[in-house]
């Protein structure tokens, strides 16, 4: 039978913008109960006000030391969690020549131990009522190997690595994981400061569109849903042969900085 999300209390985090405003709003539209989080109190009550019965709370998640706290506390107002979606993260778009050990460390404190703890804070209520559902926002960064993106790209792969290990642990328990794979979403991330331009050159996809195939997925099932789908087509063949991958990746991006009159550390 379909596990559907009517009924249902779901904690999407980063919801104030972008992909995490498009979900609460598609899942609430559905008829769950949605609790919001992010740093941007004004940005969350306009999500809020489309989610009707639902709650926000204004918090930091790279602040990790509040993170367990905050899924206790939420899933107590909320009366449980049925649907944790782990969807806040930051982007770093930076030449590893140019990268320094604190973005890195920040980066993978938001993208991945933050999530991680939001896990193993709520997975234990979640296997004890034997159901519930995780859905972890990565990315094609984490299967690519994008040009000045390390830092990310490396945080990503670390929560779907986690997330498949995860989804062997509680097979059968009732709780399902799911890893997300958006390619390019139309969303502000590309706008934040402290980042080089990025280096894509495809159309971006809406939010609203992913936010209603993740659902789908939530309902239906499935481990990894890659958005758009074609990209999966890419992982398959960069598995098959890493060098070429690898070297054509090389010659895109020189192309595209050339392209974009960016300089290259490496070449100035
Ligand atoms: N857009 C894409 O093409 C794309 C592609 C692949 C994967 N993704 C992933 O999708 C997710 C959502 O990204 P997006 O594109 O929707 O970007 P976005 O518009 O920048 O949204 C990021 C969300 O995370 C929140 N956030 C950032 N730092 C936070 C912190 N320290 N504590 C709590 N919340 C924080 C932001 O809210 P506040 O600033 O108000 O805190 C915002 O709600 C990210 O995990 C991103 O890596 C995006």
């Amino acid at each position: 039978m379909t596990w559907t999300v009517a009924g249902r209390t779901a904690l999407v985090t980063g919801a104030s913008t972008g992909i995490g405003a498009a979900i609460a709003r598609d899942l609430a539209a559905a008829g769950c109960t949605v609790g919001i989080c992010a740093r941007r109190a004004d940005l969350l009550a306009d999500v809020l006000a489309d989610c009707p019965g639902g709650r926000s709370w204004v918090v930091d998640l790279a602040d990790l030391d509040g993170v367990s706290a905050f899924a206790h506390t939420a899933s107590d107002e909320l009366g449980g969690i049925d649907i944790l979606v782990n969807n806040a993260g930051m982007p770093k778009r930076r030449h590893a020549n140019a990268l320094s050990v604190d973005e890195v460390d920040r980066v993978m404190a938001l993208n991945y131990l933050s999530p991680v703890r939001l896990i193993l804070a709520l997975l234990p209520e979640m296997l004890a009522r034997g159901d519930g559902r995780i859905v972890n926002i990565s990315s094609v960064a984490a299967r690519f190997g994008p040009p000045r993106e390390g830092a990310y790209a490396a945080s990503k792969a670390a929560i779907s690595a986690f997330s498949e290990s995860l989804a062997v642990d509680i097979s059968g328990s009732g709780v399902t994981v799911h890893v997300v794979n958006p390619g390019i979403i139309d969303t502000e991330l590309f706008q934040l400061p402290d980042n080089e331009p990025s280096l894509g050159d495809l159309p971006p996809e809406r939010a609203s569109d992913l936010a209603a195939a993740i659902r789908t997925q939530i309902e239906e099932g499935g481990f990894e849903l890659w958005f758009p789908g074609w990209m999966k087509d890419v992982a398959v063949g960069k598995a098959t042969d890493i060098d070429g991958f690898l070297a054509g990746s090389a010659e895109y991006t020189a192309e595209r900085v050339r392209t974009l009159g960016l300089t290259d550390p490496l070449r100035p």
